[in-house]
């Protein structure tokens, strides 16, 4: 059962909130796709955990990311003008390095390098992988950037792809860890192929079972299917935001997804999916450059006012949601129960399970961390994902032990 309380606690992120001190402080955040962020080009505008940034890529090709107020008195730095490795702000011409420094102060007369290395700028430590600029917003010594096997594909084999959502991060979270829905929400895409995510609506009914990870959890949905087999479907949660999902048929060589949900501000967040395959191109990326536009590029098709664009004449001529696309349909359940949801009002089932692991998981070491703890799960030397892969499976029976599916 979620108070009141607590569900401030999970879902608050900004300000001096502990949620958002501990997630900004213990782990790297994905912030914004490369092929934005163009070299010489004007910095582009970052919001995440209610504060504003800029990320711009000297014509060096370094990447800065920055306060988005020049420290000086304030202007947007992203109205600045793109060097070879800085950024100089339009009023009065301070010039700042993408590693932080302030290179030049044009309207100091007293010594003007000296007053320029006492200057405090508030810069940010940065990687790419995936398609992505990630970035380290906490205070002192960076962690190292986590190692997940995408972090180093070539561009044909990880691709990223994310849209900016009005709700609370957790809520995206959740959407991603709850392996229940499938069967349910997206019946239309069950409803003719042949893969192991079709074969979930052979029963909609879940059962849960979990292993505990220093990371986080696996969630292994288990559904009995009539010959008497188990199809399994694991789902990874990494600590705190991220969700593995199992592949849409199992074996190797399949592309993969991994989705996280981070927060912009208390009740907004955007959703990250990372399609990534480690072995070849992925059938993503074809998808992609072939559409030229992925459905998520647009955003939703409404707003509450008309019901997120549902369409009642494709329902009664068959889809089950009146959704076109399959995110889509996850987007708009999210959305619809308002920016924080009260999981005080809840009335949770035993499908559930995944869900109530996540929170408790982020509620104790939230608690840790405000009594001075670090949390086990913190990104560190010795926290190494480049492991961690969602399976999914038949077994013969559902005394099987779902294990012993090959990460
Ligand atoms: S406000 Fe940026 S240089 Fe003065
Ligand atoms: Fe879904």
């Amino acid at each position: 059962m979620i108070t009141k309380e607590d569900n401030e606690l999970l879902c608050r992120v900004t300000g001096d909130a502990p949620m958002g001190r501990m997630l900004r402080q213990h782990y790297w955040l994905p912030a914004v796709l490369s092929v934005r962020v163009r070299k010489g080009e004007a910095p582009v505008k970052v919001k995440l955990f209610g504060r504003k940034f800029i990320a711009f890529r000297g014509k060096d090709g370094s990447v800065g990311f920055l306060d988005e107020a020049c420290p000086h008195r304030g202007a947007s730095l992203a109205l600045g003008r793109v060097d070879d490795c800085s950024v100089t702000c339009l009023f009065h011409g301070w010039r700042i390095s993408t590693s932080g420094e302030v290179l030049d102060v044009p309207n100091e007369p007293n010594n003007p390098k000296e007053f320029a290395k006492t200057i405090k700028v508030k810069s940010y430590p940065t990687c790419e992988g995936a398609g992505l600029v990630w970035v380290w917003i906490g205070e002192g010594t960076a962690p190292p950037p986590p190692d997940f096997e995408w972090m180093n594909l070539p561009p044909d084999q990880a691709y990223a792809a994310g849209i900016e959502l009005k709700a609370n991060w957790l809520q995206g979270v959740e959407a991603t860890i709850d392996s229940s829905h499938v069967a349910l929400l997206h019946q239309s895409w069950t409803a003719n192929s042949a893969t192991d995510f079709a074969a979930t609506r052979q029963n909609t009914a879940v059962s849960y079972q979990f292993d505990k990870k220093d990371y986080g959890f696996r969630a292994a949905a288990l559904r009995a299917t009539p010959d008497g087999a188990c199809l399994a479907r694991v789902t990874e949660f990494i600590m705190p935001y991220y969700g593995l999902i199992a592949p849409i048929y199992s074996g190797a060589q399949q592309d993969r997804t991994a989705i996280i949900a981070v927060p912009i501000d208390d009740e907004n967040l955007i959703q990250w999916y990372i399609f990534y395959n480690s072995e070849k191109p992925t059938d993503s990326w074809r998808r992609i450059q072939r559409c030229n536009q992925w459905p998520m590029a647009g955003g939703l098709p409404g707003d509450e006012t008309n019901n997120w664009g549902q369409n009642r004449q494709i329902m009664d001529a068959g889809n089950s949601t009146g959704f076109h696309e399959i995110v889509i349909e996850d987007f708009v359940v999210m959305v619809s129960m308002g920016p924080i949801v009260d999981r005080s009002a809840e009335y949770l089932c035993s499908a559930d399970q995944a869900i109530v692991r996540v929170r408790r998981q982020l509620l104790d070491e939230v608690r840790g961390f405000i009594n001075g703890k670090t949390p086990k799960s913190a990104q560190s030397e010795t926290m190494s994902y480049k492991d961690i892969r969602a399976v999914g499976g038949r077994l013969p029976s559902m005394s099987d032990d779902w294990r012993q599916i090959p990460r």
